[in-house]
């Protein structure tokens, strides 16, 4: 976390069925397993995996989950908005052709249910961090109708269009989301480049703009080794690193990846809570070493 953009796992229970939260603050959550419904003041959204949920500041919703019982989340709260990057947008906020996703590929708000209920009900109001406990005699999908700008929506990843080229394409072609001082990341499956000698793994390099939060949902991680689905790396700015030994060697005459990944680059330094830091693998930065 740091003052610009938190990051955690969620793994949320049958509770969460009558839990309902107003975020002060824009969220991300990256659906990894698990399907349901977003319910919100603005309608209902069905989710699945792959799916990113951007649910914009002050919108009352609560999660239903549906089917199995292992759902996870990524979620990012972000104390500025969660937009497509600018440079995919045109004068008129339309997103333009070179963008890696387009509207058609974006769901909104679909059904309003209109709750008018008397009970006991409760929000949970995030402010600076700070979560405080309203309590609601009525429904808080009290709500017939609404009318602007702001509305939660959701892109899944398997949408994403990834750009590729014959040489290693830097990392800015995977950026999905920005908001301030940080930028999301989808890493796809996607061919590899293309030149007869390109070399398909990264090089190595220093991320000295920002830290790098790799969180790792599926398929084989071609540069890592010791990392599976639901690990998270974090390289720090300044930490010059690579694929692992061995790793660039074997890419070579690789045609493809099938890896799924979602990146945080943040541009301020992130600092790790105690409870990230007891699911640390502390031999991490040994496995360079061959
Ligand atoms: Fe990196």
């Amino acid at each position: 976390m740091n003052e610009d953009v938190q990051l955690g796992l969620c793994t949320p229970t049958e509770d969460m069925k009558y839990f309902y939260r107003n975020g002060l603050k824009d969220e991300l959550l990256f659906v990894h397993y698990g399907h349901g419904v977003i319910e919100t003041i603005f309608g209902e959204m069905a989710f699945r995996p792959g799916d990113y949920i951007v649910i914009p500041i002050g919108t009352t919703y609560r999660i239903r989950l549906e089917g199995e019982s292992n759902h996870r989340f990524l979620v990012l709260e972000s104390n500025s908005r969660i937009e497509t990057p600018k440079r995919y947008r045109n004068e008129y906020g339309q997103l333009l052709e070179h963008s890696p996703f387009n509207e058609r590929d974006i769901r909104t708000p679909e059904k309003l249910n209109t709750y008018v209920e008397k009970g006991d009900y409760e929000v949970i109001v995030n402010i600076d961090n700070e979560l405080t406990s309203f309590k609601y005699e009525y429904h808080p999908f009290d709500v017939v109708g609404w009318d602007g700008y702001l509305f939660p929506w959701i892109l899944n990843i398997d949408d994403f269009e990834p750009i590729t080229g014959s040489i290693h394409q830097p990392p800015p072609v995977h950026q999905t989301f920005s908001g301030h001082n940080f930028v999301v990341c989808s890493f796809v499956p996607r061919l590899f480049d293309y030149h007869p000698e390109a070399i398909p793994a990264p090089y190595a390099h220093s991320n000295v703009n920002s830290d790098e939060v790799l969180y790792y949902v599926e398929g084989n991680f071609m540069s890592r080794k010791g990392v599976d689905e639901g690990s998270f790396t974090l390289h720090p700015s300044g930490i010059p690193h690579g694929p692992h030994p061995g790793t660039i060697e074997a890419s070579i005459g690789k045609k493809e990846t099938h890896e799924l990944a979602v990146m945080v680059d943040t541009f301020r330094p992130l600092r790790v809570t105690n409870f990230a830091l007891s699911f640390e693998d502390s031999s991490y930065m040994d496995s360079w070493n061959e």
